[in-house]
């Protein structure tokens, strides 16, 4: 179905880089004002500027840390003190780490909790008045192919993923009917900035078919303008030949499968995410 982007105002969280800045870029062109969240205010300032420069939209920026549980109520009050008013949700922002999970640091751990699953589903809830109220909104929500495998060395991120579609899923139930459409992208391997910072070994991430951020993207947006978009929407036909996979093998295989695919030691990295 055709959306009015014009009418909309997308809160984007992780605005700053990769998937997040792609959807910046995709939204503004097609008319959409902005709600850019993320930590580096330079690069959300930078990249204000070149959509307030290439688009006729309005863009806000929100610098914040969301792993702070008070972050989604500050950015609620903020974005009610400038009058904006949010039409719609983007809970992009996530953060990972590669290592076997008694070598992550505790704090990384947790963190990655929040920034993965609190801050989502906190954003969510501050602003679901404003989201129902609207009446032709969207929530995105990022998961990942990692949502549908235990993934070894990521538990903690692909178990986040992993709340992030059921959480999703059954909001898609919910609000069936109210007009606000709900769903799950889940890209794979993605050329970001994503495993910066994880490492040596997170090059097993990237070292096989990486996809562009714009693809991603694209995928969900096309989801988006169908006339009954479903719960949730897999970028990629690799990937989606990969969640296929996961439907027929038990639990206990496909960790095993996991761990030895992301095992460092057995694959040397050949590529570079591009
Ligand atoms: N790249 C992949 O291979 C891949 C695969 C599957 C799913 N995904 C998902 O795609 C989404 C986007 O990731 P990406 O690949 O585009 O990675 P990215 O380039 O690293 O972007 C992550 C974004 O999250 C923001 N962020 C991280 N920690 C934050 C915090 N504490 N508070 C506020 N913002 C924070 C970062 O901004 P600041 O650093 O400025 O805060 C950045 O804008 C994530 O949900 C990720 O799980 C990625």
């Amino acid at each position: 179905m055709p959306v009015d982007y014009r009418s909309q105002t997308v809160l984007l969280t992780g605005a700053s880089s990769g998937i997040g800045a792609a959807f910046a870029r995709a939204l503004a062109v097609r008319g959409a004002n902005l709600v850019l969240v993320a930590r580096r205010a330079d690069r959300l300032a930078s990249i204000a500027d070149e959509l307030r420069r290439t688009a006729d939209v309005r863009i806000e920026v929100v610098p914040t840390d969301l792993s702070s549980p008070a972050a989604p109520t500050e950015i609620r009050r903020v974005v009610a003190e400038r009058g904006v008013e949010v039409t719609s949700l983007i809970n992009n922002a996530a953060i990972g780490s590669f290592a076997l999970f008694a070598d992550v640091d505790p704090t990384q751990s947790t963190a990655e909790v929040a920034v993965d699953v609190m801050a989502p589903v906190a954003l969510t809830a501050a602003f679901m008045p404003q989201l129902t109220g609207a009446g032709n909104g969207f929530i995105i929500n990022l998961a990942s192919v990692s949502a549908y495998f235990p993934t070894p060395r990521m538990a903690v991120y692909s178990a986040a993923k992993a709340f992030m579609l059921s959480f999703t899923e059954s909001l898609w139930t919910e609000l069936r009917g109210t007009g606000l459409t709900v769903f799950a992208v889940a890209p794979g391997a993605t050329g970001t900035d994503f495993t910066a910072g994880m490492g040596p070994d997170a090059a097993v991430l990237t070292a096989g078919k990486v996809r562009a951020a714009e693809d991603v993207v694209a995928t969900a947006l096309r989801h988006l303008e169908l006339r009954d978009p479903g719960p949730i929407v897999v970028d990629g036909g690799g990937n989606r030949l990969g969640v296929l996979v996961s439907r027929f093998v038990s639990r206990r295989r496909a960790a095993l499968m996991m761990a030895r695919v992301f095992d460092p030691a057995r694959r040397p990295p050949s590529r570079t995410p591009g």
